[in-house]
């Protein structure tokens, strides 16, 4: 970086710079050079249009098909999209078995799984339940709602019920927002206050792109609070 900003400073300025005062030329010359490359150097790089966030979750979506067989897949395109009614959005591509399922049932369970179940939430994102019982194939069990219409994962931590209230048509992706009828919890993974505890549930976080599971870190603060001092 140096070097290259000596270059430009003599082509800038050969007659300051090519003489016998080149060591006790104004260095401020150079300086200015690179403070302009090192702000050349942190500028983004665009890296096109893509579905780059982070984190994005993995959820099991848990849906009954026409004949009542509980299937489950997995997803990552989703997120909380509402706080009241409370809803959940998630977004699925017409080809999966589970995309009629939801149409025909107005309803669908996302279930929370822990990192010991990363393997399992995988392979419900690998095979379709058009060809395979994904419960029957990994041993988990289904637990029919008794709140909406479809089934639930009761090995895994934390459920949310949800009734479908609205349908978008994004373009590859169908979004269904859910209204969260009822959340489901494993007594293990709440605090003290009785609200779940993220280090208890130990989510798994999915990133695009790179497709790689990650585990979620360390706590970081208060929300609502750390931010209170941090004017200038
Ligand atoms: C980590 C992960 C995330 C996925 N996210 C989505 C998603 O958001 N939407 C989608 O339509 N498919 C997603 N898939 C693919 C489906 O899970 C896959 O097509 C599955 O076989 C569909 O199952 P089904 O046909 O039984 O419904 C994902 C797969 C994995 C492994």
């Amino acid at each position: 970086m140096f070097a290259s900003g000596i270059i430009i400073s003599v082509l800038l300025y050969p007659e300051v710079c090519i003489s016998d005062e080149w060591y006790n030329c104004d260095r401020s010359y150079v300086q200015w050079i690179n403070m302009g490359m090192d702000l050349e150097d942190k500028m983004k790089k665009s890296l096109g249009s893509k579905t780059l966030l982070y984190p994005t979750p993995v959820w099991v979506v848990g849906t009954y098909d026409k004949d009542g067989k509980p299937n489950v897949m997995t997803i990552a395109w989703g997120g909380i999209c509402c706080s009241q009614p409370p809803c959940v959005a998630i977004s699925l591509r017409k080809a999966t078995y589970s995309y009629g399922n939801i149409v025909e049932r107005k309803a669908f369970t996302v279930n929370i799984p822990s990192e010991v179940h990363a393997g399992q939430a995988d392979y419900f994102g690998l095979v379709s339940g058009k060809n395979e019982d994904k419960f029957a194939a990994t041993g988990l069990t289904p637990i029919k709602s008794d709140i909406v219409d479809a089934p639930y994962v009761n090995e895994f931590p934390l459920i949310l019920e949800c009734r479908v209230i609205h349908t978008l048509e994004i373009g590859l992706h169908t979004q269904f927002i859910g209204e969260i009828i009822d959340v489901k919890a494993d007594e293990s993974i709440l605090n003290e206050k009785g609200l779940p505890d993220i280090e208890k549930i130990k989510p798994i976080i999915f990133t695009p792109e790179t497709r790689s599971y990650h585990k979620v870190g360390a706590y970081l603060g208060a929300a609502f609070s750390i931010g209170r001092n941090v004017r200038q």
